[in-house]
């Protein structure tokens, strides 16, 4: 007989697995249905991966308790794939809750950012942290987020703007990855905001010549660890032109590209950038030319898009670029919601996430204590009491998600968008196990409830290992 498995997840009412045949993402009719198998069971090896998933009676035939670990025994639970959180910036010092009571008045989030505020002000505030500080408050975020649900999540750099913080948070991100069970998707973006006192050209070649450079020799030395490029296209930000010179370069080094656009407004050709400087590239496309900047350069993601254009979902869905949508966004600062469905009807991969940074203060994918539903947006209603992170119930109630395709959002396309399908995102063979125990009878309850996941949420597991076990957890 071969060595003990590690865990045995035994008797589930529901294993959702997402899906079953290898698939890197769903997209259409795809997310429509997930996989699900009423009363099964999940076996994961010593190894951390997934041995065997399905029924639970041919689970029980192959794989006795006496060959376990550890077994949990989920009688009347639901077993899901842990969820994946494609975009956030948790390493930063200093909050903004004071510009939220701004923002609540009426200030626009470029209103704060051209007064030196928003992510200027964050900035300030992480240049001068200590790495231990930075680390420190990024352990007890990626914490929260675990104890909600997530255990694959996306982290940026971006709050230093300059090489030396830049490298500091990028090094609290590789301390994070070496020293906690969640898994984590590293993401240089230097190219966040034009530094004070700096032009969009000068900003951009000290990403090209200073920063890029010297992330590759740490690569190289395996001092750093960095999955993913990012720059926030944005007009008065990072115009067309440096966007392109940027992505690409990291694309050189092979950093997957995964980056912010069209959300406060659809960057068309009329606002080519004059960043570039010699050899700048023009675009002279009629529409959307972010979502036809990412197809060219083989995007694997863009996030947020709230302003994006019908040119911009085809060049998307033609070229296998994933959008994240972030609703806790588009939510706090009362943008237009993204046109989930018609992306969606488009056939373009949507994934979810929780744009967890000071402005958007959430780490969760899930609703967490109690909270209570937004009125529409509108200049007249006063905001409600701040309600919770509500992840993917937002993105069913104000984007017009079912709730099957805010999980498949959450997980496996999430996992696509991060390149990580072939590990992440569904309950399948030779996969990573990780998953959650939920104590409740359909998989649904999860974006359903409001308020109090902590009565849901019994059991985070991590490869095999249950990294948060909540005996407090009751069925009402
Ligand atoms: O995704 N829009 C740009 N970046 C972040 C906000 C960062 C900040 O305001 O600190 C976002 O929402
Ligand atoms: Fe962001």
């Amino acid at each position: 007989m071969s060595e003990n498995q590690r865990l045995l997840v035994k008797n589930a009412k529901q294993v959702v697995l997402i899906c079953r045949n290898g698939e890197k993402f769903l997209n259409k009719d795809g997310m429509k249905s997930l996989s699900v198998i009423e009363n099964g069971s999940v076996v994961i090896g010593r190894d951390g991966l997934i041995k065997a998933v399905g029924p639970a009676e041919t689970i029980s035939a192959q794989y006795p308790e006496s060959s376990c670990d550890h077994v949990i025994d989920a009688t009347d639970m639901c077993v899901l794939p842990g969820l994946v959180d494609a975009h956030t910036h948790p390493v930063w010092a200093g909050d903004r809750v004071h510009e939220f009571a701004m923002k609540l008045a009426g200030a626009s989030y470029m209103d704060v950012h051209r007064a030196g505020g928003g992510i200027h002000f964050t900035v300030e505030h992480t240049r001068a942290a200590a790495a231990s500080e930075l680390l420190d408050a990024l352990t007890r975020r990626l914490q929260r987020m675990l104890r909600a649900g997530t255990t694959l999540v996306e982290c940026k750099s971006g709050y230093g703007l300059e090489l030396q913080t830049e490298v500091k948070m990028l090094e609290v991100i590789e301390a994070a990855r070496r020293s906690l069970p969640i898994n984590i998707s590293s993401t240089y973006c230097g190219a966040h905001a034009v530094p004070k006192g700096r032009t969009e050209a000068e900003a951009t070649a000290d990403v090209l010549q200073v920063q890029l450079p010297r992330l590759k020799e740490l690569m190289s030395a395996g001092t750093l660890q960095v999955d993913n490029i990012d720059v926030f296209c944005e007009r008065g930000v990072f115009g067309l032109s440096s966007t392109h010179r940027i992505l690409q370069a990291g694309r050189d080094m092979g950093l997957n590209i995964n980056f912010h656009g069209d959300e406060l407004h659809p960057m068309n050709s009329a606002q080519v950038s004059s960043g570039g400087g010699a050899g700048e590239h023009l675009f002279l496309l009629t529409s959307d030319a972010v979502c036809q900047l990412g197809a060219e350069l083989g995007a694997l993601a863009i996030s947020h898009l709230e302003e994006v254009t019908d040119e911009g979902i085809v060049a998307m869905a033609t070229a296998k670029t994933a959008a994240i949508l972030l609703p806790t966004t588009a939510y706090i600062l009362r943008l237009p919601q993204p046109r989930a469905r018609d992306m969606l009807d488009a056939g373009v991969i949507v994934a979810l996430g929780s744009d967890f940074n000071p402005n958007a203060f959430c780490c969760s994918m899930v609703r967490t204590e109690t909270s209570q539903r937004p009125p529409p947006p509108g200049p007249h209603l006063h905001p409600p009491p701040l309600p919770q992170p509500i992840v993917m119930h937002l993105a069913c109630v104000n984007m017009r998600m079912s709730m099957s395709e805010a999980l498949a959002a959450a997980t496996i396309n999430a996992a696509y968008a991060l390149g990580r399908a072939h590990t992440h995102g569904s309950l399948e063979v030779s996969k990573h196990g990780d998953l959650l125990v939920l104590n409740c009878s359909r998989w649904e309850h999860l974006i359903y409830q409001l308020g109090g996941h902590q009565e849901i949420l019994r059991y985070v597991v991590i490869k095999g290992n249950i990294v948060h076990d909540n005996d407090k957890t009751m069925q009402m």
